[in-house]
């Protein structure tokens, strides 16, 4: 048992904490229920060319592991349905000719699987550690704000939907999202969040990756590689 005195300087921390630590929304609850247009009853499988690309994947792995190709085929089947429901998870169990347990476990997992409908623009916000530091409590507050939704939401017209997610690896440009397959980064301040909104509404395509320089180099400019690639035969042997 700890001392009282040890408890109470414990307690007196946290709650000198308190005002630092945001609300976060969970976003996934790991148990499925079945709604009418996620249950077992549906049917699902690959269309033609699906098939096909599933196909190959799959034969990338000795026939002993092909339970190794779970993630691309469920983000084939998601891509086709529009999210990883259950009829997609059971048609790549039994694909792979593994227990349907198995991809519940993956697809649980990762956030890439949306396993219920989302919309036609799904915003996925990055609120780790670097973005936080480079308020994205601001970027998700001005999407909430704009949208009218909150996490785990998407809007009445099915356009967009919105999720906070873990680090997306691009860390160096924070604070971001990403939209569809689409990086938007160096997000620091509300109007260029909700440029890029109006300009998907709109039915254009805003520009994808940063929004205030090159690629991901210092803000003071490129300090590395300068110069002109290297000729890599220059340094290698003649017979490479
Ligand atoms: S922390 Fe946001 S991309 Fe890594």
């Amino acid at each position: 048992m700890l001392p009282m005195n040890t408890v109470k300087r414990m307690l007196v921390g946290r709650a000198s904490l308190r005002p630092l630590v945001s609300c976060r929304y969970g976003h996934i609850i790991s148990v499925h229920r079945d709604t009418k247009a996620n249950n077992a009853d549906i049917p699902f499988e690959f269309s033609k060319e699906n098939l096909k690309r599933a196909e190959t994947i799959i034969a990338k792995y000795p026939s002993q592991y092909k339970k190794a190709a779970v993630m691309p085929l469920l983000d084939l089947g998601q891509r086709q349905l529009g999210f990883t429901s259950l009829s997609v998870m059971n048609y790549v169990a039994k694909l792979l000719d593994i227990p349907p347990m198995r991809v519940y476990e993956v697809a649980s997992f990762y956030t890439m699987y949306h396993r219920k409908p989302v919309g036609k623009f799904h915003v996925q916000v990055c609120t780790t550690t670097p973005c936080q530091l480079c308020n994205s409590d601001n970027v998700i507050k001005t999407i909430v704000e704009y949208l009218g939704i909150k996490p785990g939401q998407t809007t009445a017209d099915g356009v967009f939907s919105l999720e906070e997610v873990e680090c997306l690896g691009a860390c160096v440009n924070a604070p971001m999202i990403q939209i569809n397959d689409d990086y938007f980064e160096d997000l620091d301040s509300s109007e260029k969040v909700i440029q890029i909104l109006e300009d998907l509404k709109a039915g254009k395509k805003p520009k994808v990756g940063t929004t205030k320089r090159e690629t991901c180099e210092p803000f003071s400019g490129p300090k590395v590689l300068k110069g002109e690639p290297l000729d890599v035969k220059s340094v290698t042997r003649d017979d490479l």
